[in-house]
């Protein structure tokens, strides 16, 4: 078994970057004995330090939709033996996983959500507006959809909707326009091709600043993944597998899915909600979860300086009670 995680001394011009590490597992609180859920393993750096932390008999199940993430987080907790358990899977199905596993309860679940270097550095997967490649943007590439389905063939409104919802991007109605009229001379396959019609909506792009397709191509990818949706169900199947005193800890990258975590806890952790002229309780809501971060926690000056994709992530984490 590895005495020590190997993520810190990773080179990061060739791995995934762990974000927030120390800071999310801190929160976890794995301990031995303990059994732990990573739905998000990306490259397994988190879970290896859960692995790590919870030794010499905490068990880790690490669920991935892409199977890449799956396969090389295998080969990279592979020491841990039967401890690390792992399963191609969208976390929105964990209470099926866990049957499956004859798993009934976790003292821990972490999420760090989105894309992981690996997605972006391979222009395959159609994620980089920066590299030419298929307009793909599944994290699962066994999932029906891709970004081209959408793009060449949802009503004008629908994507001017999406771009604006999951994009929050002011320029939504305009963007798809230019997409419409563009795939009326032929259908938009690429990224790059792509890239260039969101463009031709701004003015001209100065160097270091963000790229224009930024947004769009953040949108499409939500959509094709349908993140929101598969983080809400995620998140309520978690809470309710957690034992009392467990925790659980979500890492997002952008205000909508750091919304969706914040409102979720705040509404677990909210009792009663009966009108208060009501002398006796009727709704019979209880509380079953105390938050346990008020504010986000946010990387470092320092991790900041080392890995700049670190400065959006935010970490809310919370108790069963
Ligand atoms: C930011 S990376 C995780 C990195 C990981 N914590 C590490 O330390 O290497 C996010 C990973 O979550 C996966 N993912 C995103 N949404 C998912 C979902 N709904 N179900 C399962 N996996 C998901 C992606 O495929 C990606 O590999």
């Amino acid at each position: 078994m590895p005495e020590t995680p190997n993520s810190e001394i990773r080179n990061p011009q060739l791995e995934h970057t762990t974000v927030l590490l120390r800071e999310a597992v801190a929160l976890l609180a794995p301990r031995p004995g303990g059994v732990y859920l990573d739905g998000t393993l990306g490259g397994g750096g988190h879970a290896e330090e859960i692995l790590h932390r919870s030794a010499p008999d905490g068990v880790l199940i690490g669920l991935d939709q892409d199977a890449d993430a799956v396969a090389r987080s295998r080969e990279r907790l592979a020491g841990y033996g039967k401890r690390a358990v792992i399963v191609q899977a969208n976390f929105r199905a964990v209470t099926q996983v866990l049957a499956g596993l004859g798993i009934d309860a976790l003292d821990g679940v972490l999420l760090d959500l989105g894309l992981s270097w690996f997605h972006l550095r391979n222009p395959e997967r159609g994620f980089s507006f920066q590299t030419e490649g298929p307009l793909d943007m599944r994290m699962n590439a066994g999932s029906p959809t891709t970004a081209a389905d959408l793009v060449n063939n949802l009503p004008q409104q629908e994507l001017a909707r999406i771009i604006r919802e999951y994009g929050e991007e002011k320029k939504a109605n305009a963007i798809a326009k230019a997409i419409e009229r563009a795939r009326g001379r032929g259908p938009i396959t690429s990224t790059v091709q792509l890239a260039q019609i969101v463009s031709s909506v701004f003015p001209p792009y100065p160097p270091r600043r963000t790229h224009p397709a930024t947004l769009t191509f953040q949108a499409l990818r939500i959509a094709v993944n349908d993140e929101m949706n598969a983080l809400r169900e995620g998140l309520g199947a978690a809470v309710t597998v957690l034992k009392p005193g467990g925790r659980i800890a979500i890492i997002s990258f952008h205000s909508l899915e750091d919304r969706i975590v914040k409102q979720a806890y705040v509404e677990h952790a909210k009792g009663c909600i009966c009108p208060p002229r009501l002398p006796v309780c009727r709704c019979e809501k209880k509380a079953d979860l105390k938050i346990l971060t008020r504010r986000p926690v946010m990387a470092s000056d320092s991790e900041v300086a080392g890995n700049p994709a670190s400065r959006s992530a935010k970490l809310r984490a919370a108790e069963k009670l």
